[in-house]
């Protein structure tokens, strides 16, 4: 195995193993997340609680589960004497959520910048450049997510459309800086880090301030805990939003479409509204808009992002137009193999690696993959690459024998122009 093939091959199981853990880590953490937000709206007042002034408890919670009945109370404050032992949710699941994915974009975007990150039709950045301004981004959103909650936090409506208008902005920028697969995951990226530092510099250090405050004998400010539950709630609204943006990638119909970041904000509100739909309905309110609106909204992007006619414009490229570029595939001169590069031209098209590639030699405009044009993979890689599969490509050992696959790995890189 050359070097070469040794670091990507590496690179595929980082990739793996990473995201097989973001995605574990990140299940838990959400799922908790909704948990408590379930409990919390689900919360009714505590038969004759009114002992002491202000009551103590926000109210209790009957449920069944797993073969026992729990009954759960809420406490505005940590009771006196402080229960022992006293379980904090962990916010380990949120750390590790947002270090994985990090990971995640380090193994899969930055290392492979000039393909995953930078699409010089976008933006013709530099790997370093591109990367500074990815991360970057992540913190400057942040601070001014933090700063606006922390100046109108008492108007909370004023907030959320603060956090609207700036994931919009995030948008907007990401897609005219990144390739627009990795522009939608920074989007993602970003309000996924709000999320995690939520837990880390406000939730969970007002937890740990009430609970010292009750050590130390004093009254825990109620601000505090008002504080945390601002965050998260925001939290909650977060969840479906961010994990669309962390699946998109998938869907490069979507993120290709030349307004795609609109696309991004549109189903992040369907997410948002969905949530809210089901907090609502914890509430004990049936919200019957929400299913309708949201349900209208999708059919509103299915329609409006569909492909026009047949020509198979950049978002969705077709058989059609894969098959119009077939006579484009012309071997470079002096090839060594013009006879496989010939027949490889064929194979191309049909076994449909122009509908995932662009290669404008061969008139290919898929956004799946890579633009091989760009990347001048040489022969053995391409064989390789088709062979074995790689991320999302799948592997077409079988379907393909050997000389077909040999064939369409010199086509690539003699119409690539490989080194
Ligand atoms: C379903 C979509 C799809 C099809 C079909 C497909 N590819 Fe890919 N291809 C991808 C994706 C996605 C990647 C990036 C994989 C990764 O690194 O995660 C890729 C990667 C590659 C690479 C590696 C590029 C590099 O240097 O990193 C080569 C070469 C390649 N494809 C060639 C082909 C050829 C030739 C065919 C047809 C036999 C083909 N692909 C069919 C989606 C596809």
């Amino acid at each position: 195995m050359s070097i070469l093939l040794a670091v990507s091959y590496l690179g595929d199981w980082l990739d793996v193993l990473f995201r097989w853990f973001h995605v574990i880590v990140g299940v838990t953490w959400l799922g908790t997340s909704i948990y408590f937000v379930r409990l919390d709206n689900s919360l009714h007042p505590v038969a004759g609680d009114d002992s002491q002034s202000g009551s103590m408890t926000v109210g209790e919670h009957w449920g069944a589960h797993g073969g026992g009945f729990y009954h759960v109370t809420k406490y505005r404050r940590p009771p006196e004497p402080l229960p022992e032992p006293l379980h904090f949710a962990t916010p380990w699941p949120a750390y590790s959520t947002w270090l994985t994915g990090f990971a995640l974009l380090i193994v899969v975007y930055y290392a492979n910048a000039r393909t995953y990150l930078i699409d010089p039709s976008v933006a013709d950045i530099a790997p370093g450049t591109a990367i500074a301004l990815s991360a970057g981004l992540l913190v400057v959103g942040w601070f001014l997510y933090d700063l606006t909650c922390r100046l109108l936090g008492r108007w909370e409506w004023l907030v959320a459309l603060a956090v609207v208008a700036m994931t919009a902005g995030a948008a907007l920028l990401a897609t005219s800086l990144f390739s627009p697969r990795a522009a939608f995951l920074q989007v993602g990226a970003m309000l996924g880090t709000f999320m995690a530092a939520n837990v880390l510099t406000v939730i969970v250090p007002m937890h740990r301030k009430m609970v010292a405050a009750r050590r130390a004998g004093t009254v825990p400010n109620p601000v505090d805990g008002a504080r945390a539950k601002q965050r998260s709630v925001h939290n909650t609204y977060l969840t479906l939003p961010v994990l669309l943006a962390m699946l998109s990638n998938h869907a490069s119909f979507i993120y290709g479409h030349s307004d795609g970041w609109l696309a991004l904000l549109a189903l992040m509100a369907i997410g948002a509204l969905v949530r809210h739909g089901f907090i609502v309905y914890r509430q004990g309110a049936v919200p019957k808009l929400v299913p309708v609106v949201a349900t209208l909204a999708v059919i509103g992007l299915v329609a409006w992002l569909a492909p026009a006619g047949s020509g198979g414009d950049s978002a969705a490229p077709t058989a059609a137009a894969a098959a119009d570029g077939a006579g484009g595939g012309q071997p470079a001169a002096g090839t060594t193999d013009a006879t496989n590069v010939a027949s490889g031209a064929k194979i191309f098209q049909s076994a449909g690696c122009s509908g995932c590639h662009t290669l404008e030699a061969a008139g290919a405009t898929g956004k799946a993959g890579p633009d091989l044009g760009r990347l001048h993979p040489p022969s053995s890689l391409v064989a390789e690459v088709v062979a074995n599969g790689r991320g999302a490509m799948p592997p077409f050992k079988g379907r393909l024998d050997d000389d077909e696959i040999r064939a369409v790995a010199a086509y690539v890189a003699s119409a690539a122009g490989a080194p």
